[in-house]
């Protein structure tokens, strides 16, 4: 049986948290391999709406184990107030397992995040204040603490005392802060000793050998492609992987168990933070998506800018997570726009690129080409199959398969978990 990978296609917010949720009652585990708390899931069932941050949004899946991977930064306060929040709701958070090898965010790298955005000037990146960057920093700078850390306190000082050393000199020197204390650290990772403890697992043995057994495992990627740190519009992206060889990286699980790799991809394209985006609108088009679709980020509250769908990007995303599939999402949003335009290539420099340009600087000329769609008006939220939704809809589906690079297999049209239209089963 398979491991299915599930990785944002643009620049986030896709709709990854409500395919997960689709998927859900039907895996046996589903695992976060990268990224933290930067992260904002939305899952609206049953018309109540839940936001994961730092758990997979498996964690709302009954049937299914939530594992947080290996390739992921925790930030135990974040960690411990989601859980507490989903409980009070009524969801069961007992089964989640937390890999002993993820990172942990310390307070400092919070503060280190603030800072270098401030001395950044105009070149920030626009993070979501996190302490993702500095984590991940000190994690490949082999500085960082890890989840079993902190079970042995004399190690875990020994660490801290390591990581401080240099980001003391930083704060202090660099940036007029106050120096922080070893103690401090070590008090603040050993408060959450006893509640973490039974959480903690070697996830590597248990997601690989619920695959011999059979079982199916979802990879539910944060963040995206455009945002990965070797594949995205780097330096405007986030500090690790969310590719789909990220996620085996994650995860644990070879690249060989891997049979599924879903995209998936807005009916037209955000970005929330700075950098380059083609097909960015300035206008009331904008104005219409960031309104229509409830474009405000989730985890910072930040509207996200909007464009059309760019047929170049969905390409390359396609190529770099060797999609078998898409799931293309928010096809509702679109309703009553008369003619819908998509980006089919780019203009740079005079010069037609049908394929994503080798430089960023050639990312940041680039024009879109586009070309345009009969809209429809009718009420598309009820529809469950492609014959069902009007023409002028489903012929904005097909032209839009046929130039992205893989087989559009579900299609949202609505945030619920039953409102997709379903082309093609994404678990065989
Ligand atoms: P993620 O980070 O990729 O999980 O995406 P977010 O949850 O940050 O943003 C996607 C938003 O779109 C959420 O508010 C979802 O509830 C909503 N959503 C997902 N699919 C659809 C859809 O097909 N139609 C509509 N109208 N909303 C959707
Ligand atoms: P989901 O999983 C959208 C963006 C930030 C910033 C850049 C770096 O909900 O799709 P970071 O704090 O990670 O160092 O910020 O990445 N970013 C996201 N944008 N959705 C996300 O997650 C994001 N996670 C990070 O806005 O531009
Ligand atoms: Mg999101």
């Amino acid at each position: 049986m398979p491991a299915i990978v599930i990785v944002g296609a643009q620049w986030g917010d896709e709709g990854k948290g409500k395919a997960t949720d689709l998927l859900g009652s039907r895996v046996d585990y589903v695992v976060k391999p990268n990224g933290g708390n930067n992260a904002g899931h939305t899952v609206v069932v049953g018309g109540e709406k839940f936001e994961l941050k730092l758990l997979p949004a498996g964690i709302l899946s009954p049937n299914a184990t939530p594992v947080i991977g290996n390739g992921v930064v925790v930030n135990l306060e974040a960690l411990f107030e989601e859980i507490d929040g989903l409980e009070v709701r009524g969801a069961d958070t007992s089964k989640l397992r937390i890999s002993a090898n993820a990172h942990l965010v310390a307070p400092y790298h919070q503060t280190m995040d603030k800072v270098t955005e401030r001395f950044l000037g105009k070149r920030a990146i626009g993070t979501t204040g996190r302490g993702i960057g500095p984590t991940y920093m000190d994690k490949v700078g082999r500085l960082g603490i890890r989840v079993q850390d902190i079970f042995d306190e004399s190690i875990l000082r020994q660490k801290i005392e390591g990581a401080l050393r240099q980001k003391n000199e930083l704060l202090v020197k660099l940036y007029n802060r106050r120096d922080i204390t070893v103690d401090e650290i070590a008090d603040y990772f050993l408060s959450f000793v006893d509640r973490l403890r039974p959480m903690v697992v070697d996830s590597t043995i248990l997601l690989n050998d619920a695959l011999d057994r059979g079982e199916v495992v979802l990879m539910e990627g944060g963040q995206a492609t455009y945002l990965d740190v070797d594949h995205g519009t780097y330096p405007f992206v986030t500090s690790s992987n969310p590719t789909a060889g990220g996620a085996s990286v994650g995860s644990g699980i070879g690249p060989t168990r891997i049979n599924r790799s879903v995209g998936i991809i807005k009916a037209y394209t955000t970005r929330v933070g700075a950098g380059p985006f083609p097909t960015e609108l300035f206008d009331d088009w904008g104005e219409f998506l960031q309104k229509t679709g409830g474009e405000f980020g989730v985890n910072t509250g930040r509207p996200r800018r909007c464009g059309w769908y760019d047929a170049v990007m969905a390409r390359y995303a396609a190529r770099i997570n060797g999609f078998t599939d898409f799931f293309l999402t928010k096809l509702d949003v679109l309703t009553g726009i008369e003619e819908i335009p998509v980006c089919v290539a780019y203009d740079i420099d005079g010069v037609r690129h049908d394929q994503m340009p080798m430089t960023q600087t050639e990312f940041h000329h680039a024009k879109p080409i586009f070309e345009n769609f009969p809209g429809w008006t009718e009420d598309i939220t009820g529809a469950r199959t492609l014959e069902e939704l009007p023409e002028n809809a489903r012929n904005y589906v097909l032209a839009l398969e046929k130039m992205s690079g893989a087989q559009f297999s579900a299609i949202g049209v609505g945030p619920g978990r039953d409102q997709v239209v379903q082309v093609h089963d994404l678990i065989k």
